[in-house]
């Protein structure tokens, strides 16, 4: 870690005063041309980068999708924040306002969240956030006495069928059954609600998810289809919620069934009408959580299978040697290397890239060299890729470092890993708006690892298929 990072740490002085740098160009033109930018001539990450050199700043000026031509009433003019210092005030409720912000100035159709602000949506001063998290906390923790050993038995399962299928044809996707066996274990420990009581939502329940959820933020995507169709089919308008009613209103349907009691207490103990609780716990559960999982976990899975440098066998060891013989969130709290490959994917390819707030008051932010005016009301945009690459805080940031975060140094650094909307130090409460299944995330993200680095001597594979396992001797 550089030095610097001691001196922001504890600044002596707030860095010098700079004018925020950087243009919304001109009406229309401006939001089209930074549009194109984005989506299709440079993709996120380059359109931000050649920002920071154009602009000599991590924080500028510029604007974001959607834009021109059908949303005519999303402003696109945004503060781009793409540092760890500057980003860090997204997390300060005092400047932060995340009324309304979770896909930026764009907000979906309420007909997609069957008329419901849904959590994500409230901000810390709207009390409805405050009795919907502490729900959506209560329910975590009553469902953490089942979640490990659901998780168990749906990876029992699932690793079956991939191994079944490798011996039968030689490969197997694993992208697909994971997903089926995450909501199967979803549901159950979180819900208490069994699948298998629907043959339907056991058989499409996930894919109705994953539909209503693509249709509601297409315009505020990349999915790398042949350009220009994705502007145009994509990025051009916004999708009716009515689409996909059919599937939404089944797994509505679904919850206020199936998920009897805990609906039941979210109206008595937290005094929510069904209408409130059941479509947040949709957005809770399938969407923050799934959704969030179905990012993430391939994308670890790719990164063990593909390593060339040992680091099967290194974790393999780990796994075997450390933690006892059942497999827990205490026993993976004792296996450092496979947590800090869970840490370093989260850093590398944060699952969900951008987050927005907007400033609450007129406020001084500041970089690691410059602060900047913020006016009341300008919307802040940090685009997490790059403030997870932050040269200041993380050495060659460019590398995946699988071993990062392991050791003393390591883990100082995790008070920087910002994957969850607040430093990975932290903790979600009801009156911040940090992720509330962040400890979750990491925890059985790596039981996942073990139980795979347990279970077979060897893994080849990619980030979605298996092409060979070689089962523990
Ligand atoms: C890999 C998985 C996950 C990732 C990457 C992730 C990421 C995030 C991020 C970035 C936010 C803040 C969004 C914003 O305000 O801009 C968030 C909020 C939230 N997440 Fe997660 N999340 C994950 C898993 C989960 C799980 C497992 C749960 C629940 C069991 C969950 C529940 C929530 C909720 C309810 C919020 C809204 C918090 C609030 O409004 O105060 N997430 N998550």
């Amino acid at each position: 870690m550089s030095s610097a990072v001691s001196s922001t740490s504890s600044p002596p002085q707030p860095p010098p005063l700079r004018s925020l740098p950087g243009s919304h160009g001109w009406p229309v033109v401006g939001p089209m041309w930074d549009k194109l930018n984005y989506f299709w001539f440079q993709g996120p990450v380059e359109f931000y980068k050649k920002g920071i050199e154009k602009n000599k700043s991590t924080v500028f000026r510029t604007n974001v999708p959607p834009s021109f031509p059908l949303f005519v009433s999303v402003n696109p003019k945004v503060v781009a924040l793409l540092d760890t210092t500057s980003y860090s005030h997204m997390f300060d409720p005092e400047i932060a306002d995340k009324r309304d912000t979770l896909l930026g100035d764009f907000m979906p159709s309420l007909g997609y969240t069957g008329g419901q602000r849904t959590v994500p949506y409230l901000d810390t001063e709207e009390t409805k956030h405050t009795q919907i998290k502490r729900f959506g906390l209560d329910i975590l923790k009553r469902g953490s006495k089942l979640w490990v050993s659901e998780l168990q038995i749906n990876l029992e399962e699932m690793w079956s069928t991939v191994e079944a299928e490798v011996s039968a044809k030689g490969s197997a996707n694993f992208v697909n059954p994971l997903k089926q066996n995450m909501f199967k274990f979803i549901n159950k420990s979180c819900l208490g609600a069994d699948v298998s009581k629907s043959p339907d939502i056991a058989k499409s329940g996930m894919s109705y998810i994953d539909r209503w959820f693509f249709l509601m933020v297409f315009p505020t995507i990349n999915i790398n289809i042949v350009q220009p169709l994705e502007e145009i089919f994509l990025h051009s308008f916004a999708y009716p919620p009515f689409l996909v009613r059919g599937g939404y209103n089944k797994l509505i349907d679904f919850i206020k069934t199936e998920a009897r009691e805990v609906v039941q207490r979210g109206m008595t103990e937290y005094g929510l009408t069904e209408e409130e609780t059941v479509h947040n716990l949709f957005f809770m559960f399938y969407f923050n959580c799934l959704e969030g999982f179905n990012l993430l976990l391939p994308d670890i899975l790719g990164r063990l299978f593909t390593d060339k440098t040992g680091l099967q066998d290194r974790l393999r060891a780990e796994a075997r040697q450390n933690g006892g013989p059942d497999l827990t969130f205490d026993a993976v709290k004792q296996m450092p290397n496979i947590r800090s490959l869970v840490w370093e994917t989260l850093r590398f390819k944060p699952p969900v890239p951008t987050q927005y707030s907007r400033a609450r008051k007129d406020f001084r932010l500041s970089s690691h060299d410059a602060s900047f005016e913020i006016k009341k009301g300008e919307l802040l945009c940090g685009y997490l890729p790059l403030v997870m690459r932050d040269p200041v805080i993380f050495n060659d940031p460019d590398t995946f470092q699988p071993d990062r975060f392991v050791g003393e140094k390591g883990t100082e650094l995790l008070k920087y890993l910002y994957w969850s909307n607040g430093p990975e130090t932290g903790d979600p409460t009801a009156t911040n708006k940090q992720c509330m299944g962040k400890d979750y995330v990491t925890l059985s993200a790596s039981m996942l690892v073990a139980y795979l680095l347990r279970r077979y001597d060897s893994i080849s594979g990619d980030f979605t298929t298996i092409t060979a396992l070689d089962v523990a001797k």
